[in-house]
């Protein structure tokens, strides 16, 4: 598929209003498909559709619902809310909400792990049960999830973050081997540090815990961790990598990581 296919297409991306969902909600735009954000944040996804729809002549079709994406109601009732703008149509979903909790193991309450499952992990199972009837409906679609390279190598600290993103991985196999014969396929971006909200939040923690400042903080999180590149991603290549995987026909079960050479393993 070359992305001129994408448009008219209905794209559908919970955690549209942060760093990397507005990044991918603005690539397809682009790409001149309609969309169907989810955020909890109503003043960043107001901004956003606004942003969007003066984006192409002519113009393509946006529409958003507020929802707490981080229980089985909130997923299910907004994207039916949102995608009820386009008939219950959805032709690719992109599960990207995510919320970091980086703390160290013993640090971690059963709080922490139910909460941090719910917003990495169970969120795209209920997205994903939401819009599988519709597309096999409709006669195919595509799945797209936002891992992590956590989700491949963990890293101390980043418990129960990089636990639940080795399960959004081990989904996209599974989702892959049970959905094309319905004409679905199912991959995943596994990013890595990527220059956002949820980056910047986690540099504050990093310059508490190394006695600097933020800008400081980076340096030496690079360094500790080996980024080969040196430098944080930015959202928009991994929205590319997204929009790659939703054009790519002989893409499935593909876990695109984008670490700047961060994953050293041989196998993802
Ligand atoms: N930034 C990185 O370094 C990085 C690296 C790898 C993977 N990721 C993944 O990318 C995805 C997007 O992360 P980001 O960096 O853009 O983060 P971000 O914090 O900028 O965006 C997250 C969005 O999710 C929304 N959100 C949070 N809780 C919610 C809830 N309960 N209901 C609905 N929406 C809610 C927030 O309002 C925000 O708009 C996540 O899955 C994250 O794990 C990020």
């Amino acid at each position: 598929m070359t992305t001129k296919e994408l448009i008219g297409k209905v794209v559908c991306i919970t955690g549209a209003a942060g760093g990397i969902g507005s990044a991918i909600a603005r690539a397809f735009a682009g790409a001149g498909t309609n969309l169907a954000l989810l955020d909890l944040n109503e003043e960043g996804l107001s901004r956003l559709a606004n942003e969007l729809r003066g984006k192409r002549t002519p113009p393509i079709s946006v529409s958003t619902a507020v929802a707490d994406l981080s229980t089985e109601q909130g997923v299910k009732s907004g994207i039916a809310e949102v995608l009820s703008a386009f008939g219950n149509r959805i032709d690719i979903l992109v599960a990207n909400v995510g919320f970091l909790i980086a703390q160290r193991f013993e640090e971690l309450t059963a709080e922490h792990w139910q909460h941090g499952f719910a917003l990495n992990f169970f969120t795209h199972v209920y997205a994903c049960q939401a819009a599988i009837p519709l597309m096999k409906q409709q006669g195919g679609g595509s799945i797209i999830f936002t891992g992590s390279d956590q989700g491949l190598q963990p890293d101390a600290g980043l418990g129960p973050y990089a636990q639940a993103k080795a399960a959004v991985h081990s989904l996209v196999k599974m989702l892959a081997r049970e959905l094309p014969s319905d004409g679905i396929l199912v991959s995943a971006v596994a990013p890595g540090m990527t220059r956002t909200p949820l980056v910047e939040r986690l540099m504050e923690g990093y310059a508490r815990e190394f006695g600097t400042d933020s800008k400081t903080a980076e340096k030496l999180e690079l360094q500790r961790r080996g980024v080969p590149l040196g430098r944080l991603g930015e959202p928009e290549e991994v929205a590319e990598a997204v929009l790659y995987l939703a054009t790519a026909p002989y893409c499935n079960g593909t876990i695109l990581n984008i670490s700047g050479g961060n994953v050293r393993s041989v196998t993802s």
